[in-house]
């Protein structure tokens, strides 16, 4: 059995701790963050993530999952040692990486027998490289170990099905004894037919880059075309649909919204225009797909301000902060763009979100929190429903429309029919389709 320490307890590395576990594992999950691991000792879940609390419950139990802030004991007690900390956006846009430096540094100091060093954190190419050169340096010259590069695929909200049902385990090494290793970790995935890319570092790294701006690319081209179907009065759920019905297109990622946000397309598409400007070379795409998307969620406004032009002292219904449901992660939400531009019309903004309320007041500490969906709305002159979460899409459209004093009504998820809505006495604007049928 591998003795394995996850370094960060955060979506990925929680969850990535909670799985290994339960493929047998032992497992140590460490945290810088003090009151994380006091919630995680206590039996409670520091994030909001359905079905991991029933994962951790079952292996610390079994035990084989612990919790500890001591990150030097962890290391030595391990041999394979998992770097899931966050790499956020530095000013300029490319990856900081402190924190993965921070946990290497670490690592080297507690290198007393083999260890495999594992970046489970998106990080830039090359990373591996100088990650197994501060290891050497701080190890003081010390060779007995390797690094790994093993991305992450799993999406917030279905987190713990992503990562116990990957579509692929992605593992960049050159040593054959750390790709053995590896494949030994994943071996219940790999029993059951999981694909297996070995492959080396730079590869690695890459892969997780092109997967993520591919989709964020692919996202973007379909806001641009609900766009275009709201002049010229297209659906862009058919369009969408019978594009995905080709299979060389698939019908995934081609939901028309407000523009992606969440804690990886963001950073990781500017991230890789980063990496392309180091190494000479330009990506259009990518920076098209960025400057679009920022673009669409200030769109938005554009689009409560065809129906409401004057937003100055009215109040306007946000339902949603969470970049998109079944999480309480609020970093690049849309929502965060779309609020300061209607304060900035002089606009009054009243907030409702099921769970990411309290994320979001880091940032915005004195907005109008509502503490349910219809005290969001009640004496607002419009709503817009932000994030599709599973209940605002059964709202009482009556009780909405009583409590508006006028019944617009923004749907940039394309939850409610515009035939429908149009039928109920709305004013109603959405993604793609609303030329069309009303
Ligand atoms: N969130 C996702 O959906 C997702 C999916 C795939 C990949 N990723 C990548 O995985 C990485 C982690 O993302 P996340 O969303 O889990 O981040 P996160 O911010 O939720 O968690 C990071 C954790 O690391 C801890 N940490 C930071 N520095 C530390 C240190 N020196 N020692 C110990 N702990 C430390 C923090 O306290 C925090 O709990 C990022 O590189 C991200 O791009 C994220």
């Amino acid at each position: 059995m591998k003795k394995i320490c996850i370094v960060g307890t955060g979506y990925v590395g929680l969850v990535t701790a909670a799985g290994l576990a339960d493929f047998g594992n032992s497992v140590i999950a460490v945290d810088i963050n003090e009151s994380k691991i006091e919630i995680l000792e206590n039996g409670g879940i520091p994030i909001y993530e359905p079905g991991l609390i029933e994962v951790v419950e079952r292996n610390v139990k079994a035990g084989r999952l612990s919790f500890t802030t001591d990150i030097d004991t962890a290391i030595r007690k391990s041999n394979v040692v998992f770097s899931a900390v966050g790499t956020p956006p530095g000013e300029g846009g490319e990856a900081d990486l402190r924190a993965v430096w921070a946990v290497a540094t670490s690592f080297a100091k507690n290198l007393d027998s083999y260890k495999v060093f594992i970046n489970k954190s998106t990080v830039p190419v090359g990373t591996g490289q100088k990650t197994q050169e501060l290891i050497k340096e701080k190890s003081g010259g010390k060779d007995c170990f390797d690094v790994v590069s093993n991305p992450e695929f799993l999406r917030e909200g279905t987190a713990v099905s992503d990562f116990l049902n990957p579509d692929r385990v992605v593992i960049g090494s050159k040593s054959e004894k750390a790709q053995a290793i590896m494949k030994n970790v994943y071996h219940a995935l790999i029993v059951r037919g999981v694909p297996y890319i070995g492959t080396n570092i730079k590869s690695a790294e890459l892969i997780k880059y092109a997967s993520n701006a591919f989709l964020a690319v692919k996202i973007t081209f379909i806001n641009e075309m609900a766009n275009l179907c709201d002049i010229v009065g297209g659906d862009v759920n058919e369009v969408a649909k019978a594009m995905g019905l080709d299979g060389r297109i698939s019908p995934k990622f081609l939901h028309a919204g407000p523009g992606f946000g969440g804690s990886c397309f963001p950073k990781d598409t500017m991230a890789l225009v980063e990496i392309f400007k180091e190494n000479g070379l330009h990506s259009r795409v990518v920076e098209a797909a960025i400057e679009a998307n920022e673009l669409q969620k200030q769109h938005v406004v554009t689009k409560l301000k065809s129906v409401l032009p004057d937003l100055k002292g009215k109040t306007i219904a946000i339902l949603g902060l969470a970049f998109k449901p079944n999480t309480d992660d609020t970093r690049f939400s849309p929502t965060k763009v779309v609020i300061p531009l209607l304060e900035a019309e002089g606009a009054h903004v009243q907030v409702f979100d099921p769970i990411a309320s309290d994320d979001f007041r880091q940032d915005f500490p004195d907005l109008d929190y509502k503490e349910d969906v219809y005290k969001a709305i009640e004496g607002a002159d419009a709503l817009i429903l932000m994030t599709e979460w599973n209940e605002f899409r059964s709202l009482d459209l009556e009780r909405v429309k009583s409590l508006l004093k006028s019944p617009i009504f923004i749907d940039t998820r394309n939850i409610y029919d515009p035939r429908d809505m149009k039928e109920k006495g709305f004013t109603f604007v959405c993604s793609g389709r609303t030329k069309c049928y009303l």
